[in-house]
């Protein structure tokens, strides 16, 4: 992490020059932000004021599809912004969270006083409103302004929205936090399309040309392999993949992936490889999401996927999935939760677009309702295998 004088917790390390494979991880955030110019400039004029006297805060929102460039624009621009702050001896934090990560506003508000002020302030337990003076108080007494960017804030309650726009209102003259909030288009107006009267600007992104794809691929793929032999060719087919999804996040995981198969077989990255791994390219399984998935929703994820790799299964139910469930739980070593639990792990998986739930009502003579849960567009096989990776991940932890 970049220490800046002004603390934040914008980007991973990202130097002048920076080469490796690395420069493909999701949480990375490139020197250059090809093809967004207007858009950085949008956001940053947005937080003039907090350069001269009048100290306004402010609340945008940035919408877009899948893999339009949403939330690395926004922790590049932030960075920028912080580093005039700096430069002119503003204190300023900057301070992202991923919703999916922490999914109420209390948690997200213990994150950034711990941040900002070190866990010697205890935050279990205390009530958002608390929670609020604490940072308040501290922002006050250090003279400071805070950019709250809250990604995937379609993962938060109605409630635990407002809870922000409160904060941010409270006091508006005088107020010292800003938000930015990012979404997909679809969940932001299911979620809270009835707030945007209370939002200063609405920015909306449009994905990228088929030549602006090529570009920025180009650019990512050079970063990553360079030095590396590329057969000349694999850029325009991974471009082509890219821009067919409308999905940037497309091109980068191809890229990551037949890098990663390359030097596995040891061979140079060629456009037969970006081929044979196009199949195991599934964008929608998010590192950042399955990152943030509690053990319990991973193995609910896991039980679901197992019980649809058995021939036949097209869907499965809430009884069977929680059966399946408890079986991953068994071989995990952990204690199943109970059912109603389960449920809510489902409709954790299903908010994310990772399952569908679909209730109909049963026959006439069995009352009630049945859900026929089904996974979306995702091979069940990878869905395991991805998982798989991260219940690893955590018990090695
Ligand atoms: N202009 C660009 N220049 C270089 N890389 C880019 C650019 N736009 C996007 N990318 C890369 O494309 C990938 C997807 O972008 P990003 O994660 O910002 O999309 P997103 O809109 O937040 O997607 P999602 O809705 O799935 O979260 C990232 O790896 C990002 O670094
Ligand atoms: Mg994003």
């Amino acid at each position: 992490m970049v220490i800046y004088r002004v603390k934040n917790n914008m980007d991973s390390e990202s130097l002048e020059g920076d080469i490796g494979a690395s420069t493909l991880d999701h949480d990375y955030i490139p020197n250059l932000l090809k093809f967004r110019d207007n858009e950085i400039s949008s956001i940053a004029k947005n937080f003039r004021s907090l350069f001269t006297k009048n100290n306004l805060s402010t609340i945008i929102i940035i919408l877009g599809g899948p893999g339009y460039g949403k939330t690395s624009l926004v922790r590049f621009t932030v960075r920028r912004i912080l580093e005039i702050a700096e430069k002119r001896n503003i204190t300023l934090f900057g301070s992202y969270h991923n919703c999916w990560a922490n999914r109420s506003a209390s948690a997200i508000l213990s994150r950034v006083i711990e941040e900002l002020i070190g866990s010697s302030i205890k935050t279990k337990g205390i009530s958002s409103e608390e929670l609020i003076t604490i940072l308040r108080s501290f922002l006050i007494e250090e003279n400071a302004h805070i950019i709250l960017v809250l990604d995937d804030v379609n993962a938060l309650t109605n409630e635990d929205l407002n809870t922000f726009f409160i904060l941010q209102e409270d006091n508006r003259y005088e107020s010292r936090i800003s938000l930015i909030l990012i979404s997909r288009p679809t969940e932001w107006n299911i979620l809270a399309s009835t707030l945007n009267s209370r939002i200063n600007e609405i920015l909306t992104l449009y994905p990228y040309t088929a030549s602006e794809t090529f570009e920025i691929i180009k650019y990512r793929g050079k970063m990553a392999f360079k030095g590396e032999f590329i057969e000349s060719g694999v850029y325009d087919i991974v471009a082509e993949i890219a821009y067919e999804s409308h999905n940037m996040r497309m091109g980068i995981e191809l890229l990551t992936r037949a890098g990663e198969y390359a030097s596995a077989t040891d061979q140079m990255i060629t456009s037969e490889i970006i081929r044979k791994i196009k199949s195991k390219v599934y964008p929608e399984l998010r590192a950042e999401v399955l990152e943030s998935l509690h053990q319990h929703e991973l193995l609910t994820l896991i039980g679901i996927a197992r019980r649809l790799t058995n021939k036949g299964f097209i869907h499965t139910t809430i009884v069977d999935g929680y059966r399946y469930y408890k079986m991953a739980t068994e071989e995990w070593g952990e204690n199943p939760k109970g059912e109603s639990s389960f449920r809510g792990y489902l409709k954790t998986l299903r908010d994310l677009g990772i399952i569908n739930i679909v209730v109909s009502a049963t026959g006439r003579k069995k009352r009630g309702v049945r859900a026929r849960i089904s996974m979306n567009d995702i091979p069940a096989s990878i869905v395991i295998e991805r998982v798989n990776e991260q219940l690893l991940l955590i018990e090695s932890m």
